[in-house]
């Protein structure tokens, strides 16, 4: 059986993958094909990459399963909210979902879509409950056979926080608490009240956060004493106004977007995210309780909160932790695929997900060809990871362009900027040449596995960058730009055998330095996509203050 699975909700993180019996063999947002971040449109060019890969056609699918409910219960939800006086019908809220629902029953919620782009197929549309998308793709590729599952995110067509048992193959569910009473909307709702990006950079809340202190009382907005939690929704976007304006009224003006950063946004950011923190680990320790399962799977939005994470699997509760590492919408995509395996009363294969590289590659003469067209200058190198580890450890700014993309928003090795974690002004260098991105907002470490107990309290099994750690305190100075102002970190721990190249980097690193232990952060500017083609690369490379990039085979210098 062949299975496309698909995130197209029109709201974010486009995206697709495919399956072959079971096994994933591809997959990719539509953002990095497109270069639009977050790209929501029809995910057309990822659902090409993917027939490509597995060299079929649309007529050889047997499902294409999208991981949303058709337009039809997303509008009815809305409409139960507005009647119910859960959100405020204001003329604009009416008219966005009117137009939401209209847009995708238009095009039949991506059907209709499918078969202008890629002609007739045989293939079912399936339509999977969003929630169970994601249930599906933290627990299949959890690896283990009774779990507890939990979904936070922003929202569902109707869910917004969901728990779940998995065994032997299948996944019952056990509680769901509606939209709008969602920790993800109201997470979203103060990102954006201090001035970014809601549903994209509430990283930058979750990094401003340990500047603050203790003191922002949000209890009008989130009652972290109910169980498991209560986001006040009609406080968080009272009398009809926007979030940020009834947030206003309580808490001061909104922050304007690109303004200074004051103590009272850093206490704000505080705030939110202890109670984030809370209500995670409320929902967590009620999936334990209710499954009797102390292995925990996450995904969902609200699942890419690093730190909330980090203090899940340290605070004890849980034995084995997988969090999907394409928590947010982009790995629906992942579960939509697999949940034609439940069909009578079937199982979704488990496999243990130990990696993100399912995205595209390009081999050397492909790569060597672009090189030439650009007229560039370059060099071919016998032991890319060697010469790497050398530029590094002279202090130069690397592009690390290898291999098969990721797929989720973490740069592993094969997308990544890379630079010395031993020098201490490192951060503000990356920030100022590269990345041109907030200075508070932490770079984080590749390591090799075997290190990780000698620099990292917890967290020594950490492929994916999804949780934070504390690093050692004898260590804080070994590291200091890739360690927090609160001596966190978040990880890749990097296996040899999952990843041989990009280990051999970092051992090769450690063996000039004593060190084996680089900082990593994605290979792209701030507001853009992850780069993709070696077009991408090379023209981030020259807008940029990196140094050098080392691109399959060859060598780049400025
Ligand atoms: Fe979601």
């Amino acid at each position: 059986m062949i299975t496309l699975g698909i995130n197209y909700s029109q709201m974010h993180d486009s995206s697709a993958c495919i399956v072959r019996d079971g096994e994933l063999l591809f997959a990719v947002a539509e953002e990095r094909i497109s270069r639009l971040k977050h790209d929501a449109a029809f995910p057309k060019n990822a659902i090409r990459a993917c027939l490509d890969f597995a060299k079929v056609g649309a007529e050889q699918l047997d499902e294409v399963c999208f991981g949303w409910q058709t337009a039809g219960p997303v509008f009815r939800h809305d409409l139960k909210c507005y009647a119910t006086g859960k959100m405020p019908l204001t003329y604009l809220n009416g008219l966005n979902s009117t137009l939401h629902f209209l847009s995708m029953w238009h095009q039949e919620s991506g059907a209709k879509k499918f078969a202008q782009q890629f002609g007739p197929t045989k293939a079912k549309m399936r339509f999977v409950d969003h929630h169970l998308a994601h249930a599906i793709s933290a627990y299949a590729y959890s690896g283990f056979e009774d779990a507890a599952v939990v979904v936070m995110d922003g929202r569902g067509a109707w869910e917004a926080t969901t728990i779940w048992h998995g065994h032997n193959g299948r996944l019952d569910p056990l509680l769901m608490i509606p939209f709008p009473d969602s920790v993800g909307y109201f997470y979203s709702a103060f990102t954006e009240f201090l001035g970014f990006q809601p549903n994209s950079d509430e990283w930058k809340v979750m990094g401003l956060a340990p500047y603050g202190k203790r003191g922002v009382d949000l209890s009008a907005f989130i009652d972290v004493k109910a169980v498991p939690y209560r986001v006040h929704t009609k406080q968080l976007a009272a009398n009809g106004a926007a979030s940020s304006a009834s947030i206003a009224a309580l808490l001061g003006p909104a922050r304007v977007a690109e303004s200074n950063i004051d103590d009272r946004h850093k206490d704000i950011a505080y705030a939110v995210q202890e109670l984030c923190e809370i209500a995670m680990m409320r929902v967590v320790r009620m999936a334990v309780e209710k499954t009797g399962s102390r292995n925990v799977c996450l995904a969902g939005g609200v699942a890419l909160n690093s730190k909330a994470n980090g203090k899940i699997l340290a605070s004890g509760i849980v034995d084995r932790f997988f969090v999907q590492p394409a928590a947010s919408d982009d790995g629906v995509a992942l579960g939509a695929a697999l949940a034609p395996y439940l069909d009578n009363n079937g199982k979704v294969p488990i496999k243990a997900m130990r990696h993100g590289y399912w995205g595209p590659s390009f081999d050397d003469e492909a790569i060597e060809s672009v090189l030439r067209t650009y007229k560039l200058r370059y060099a071919r190198l016998t032991d890319p990871a060697s010469t790497a580890a050398e530029l590094l450890s002279q202090g130069k700014i690397l592009g690390w362009f290898q291999g098969r993309m990721e797929f989720g928003p973490r740069a592993l090795g094969s997308r990544s900027i890379l630079a010395d974690p031993r020098d201490p002004e490192m951060n503000t260098k990356v920030n100022n040449a590269v990345k041109f991105r907030e200075w508070w907002r932490p770079f984080a470490p590749s390591l090799k596995k075997e290190a990780a107990g000698e620099y990292l309290e917890s967290a020594s099994d950490s492929p994916f960058m999804i949780l934070t750690a504390q690093v050692r305190p004898e260590k804080r100075s070994v590291i200091p730009s890739v360690t927090h102002v609160d001596g966190s970190a978040r990880p890749q721990t990097v296996e040899k055998e999952i990843n041989p190249l990009y280990w051999r980097l970092i051992d090769e690193f450690g063996k000039r330095t004593g060190v084996p232990v680089i900082m990593n952060t994605s290979f792209n500017l701030r507001g853009e996509a992850i780069v993709h083609t070696p077009t991408d690369a090379i023209r981030t490379f020259f807008s940029s203050g990196m140094n050098a990039l080392v691109i399959g085979s060859f060598l780049v210098e400025k």
